[in-house]
């Protein structure tokens, strides 16, 4: 059996920086209550017309992921692609970065599982690396979310929480067995389902029907949040996954180098460090500068830890989501 390191990373997210200042002037909120609740200050938002879309910032991702993992395009064996905000309801995003980076049918699969996309997509990639089947996995995480949020104070809610933008890794046959990727840990409670959703427009409430009740209190396809809800289970589920992933690869929370959380909220992450009594220098946030990016946080703070050369070679990294399902999971990595 073989295994997986990834090899190269890259991160895209839009020029236009939206600050809480700029949201409390079209919505009843303040830099006050966001910062305190969530830690973010500002977000990414795609502008009309910039030429970004989830597809498009995944492949810039994915440029500069290929071409620090130091390989070819067309050495890519198979495109996973986490999002929840794809371009079309179908076909899925993978297929059409497949067409931008014109790599002749590569094969490419969607993986809809929100916040915790992509420790599933890393997951996967492991597994098919493990086997033998593929060399090189192109892993994009990317989401326009400013596309389809409700910007009036009804929304503020969520809103205020979600920014844009796109992370990507190649994750690659290792040849070296002390390091690379050692686990990855995945759980769903679909009980939650509707509790972070977005549920109409779908087979269930198609668009026409929408239209025709023109109902001015049918806000089914804006997401929905139990902000309350979310947060209690998210501190749990984090807490226990991280710890069966350590457990599972014989470590204490000390022998933790760097910590990244998918970027839910602030709050969130520093309830975590306290859990596990880690230091600043073990957990790598940077939510306050793009929000939450739902399937593209944890590869856009994997790279930018990676950038600023806060990850180096033996460190033992812990990834670990929570989101939508719900479902959450972790991956161990030696670096
Ligand atoms: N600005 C100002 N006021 C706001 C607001 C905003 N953006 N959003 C909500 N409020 C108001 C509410 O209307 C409510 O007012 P009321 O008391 O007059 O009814 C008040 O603030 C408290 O709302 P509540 O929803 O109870 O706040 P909260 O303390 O639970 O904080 C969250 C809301 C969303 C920040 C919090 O629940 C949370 O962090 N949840 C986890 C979310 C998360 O991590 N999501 C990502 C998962 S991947």
């Amino acid at each position: 059996m073989y295994n997986s390191k990834i090899t190269g990373l890259g991160m895209y997210v839009p020029d236009n920086v939206v600050t809480n200042e700029d949201l409390s002037k079209i919505m009843d909120t303040s830099d006050e209550w966001i910062t305190e609740r969530t830690g973010v200050k500002e977000r990414r938002h795609i502008k009309k017309g910039d030429g970004n879309s989830t597809v498009t910032m995944g492949v810039k991702a994915a440029k500069i992921a290929i071409e620090r993992a130091n390989i070819d395009k067309n050495d890519i064996d198979l495109i996973l692609f986490a999002t929840l905000s794809p371009d079309y309801y179908f076909p899925g995003s993978g297929v059409l970065v497949q067409e931008h980076l014109e790599i002749p049918t590569c094969p490419a699969m969607d993986i809809r599982n929100q916040c915790s996309g992509f420790i599933y997509a890393i997951s996967t990639a492991d597994q098919y690396i493990k086997t033998g089947m593929y060399k090189n996995i192109l892993v994009i995480g990317s989401e326009n979310h400013s596309g389809g949020l409700d910007f009036s104070t009804r929304g503020r809610g969520v809103t205020v929480i979600f920014g844009d933008g796109a992370g990507a890794a190649i994750i690659s046959r290792n040849e070296d067995s002390s390091n690379g990727i050692l686990s990855s840990h995945l759980h769903s409670e679909g009980k939650f389902a509707e509790e972070l959703s977005l549920i109409g427009p779908s087979t269930n409430r198609w668009v026409p029907e929408i239209i025709e009740a023109n109902d001015p209190n049918d806000i089914s396809y804006y997401p929905y949040m139990n902000g309350q809800l979310v947060f209690k289970n998210a501190v749990v589920r984090f807490s226990e996954v991280i710890m069966e992933g350590l457990i599972h690869n014989k470590l204490k929370p000390s022998d933790i180098n760097m910590l990244i959380p998918h970027q839910a909220n602030l709050r969130i992450s520093q309830f975590i460090q306290d859990e596990f009594g880690l230091s600043d220098d073990q957990v790598f946030n940077n939510i306050q500068k793009y929000g939450n990016t739902t399937a593209a946080s944890i590869p856009i703070a994997l790279t930018e830890a990676w950038e600023n050369n806060k990850i180096k070679s033996g460190d033992i990294i812990v990834l670990a989501a929570f989101g939508s399902g719900f479902t959450w999971g972790s991956t161990i990595i030696r670096w």
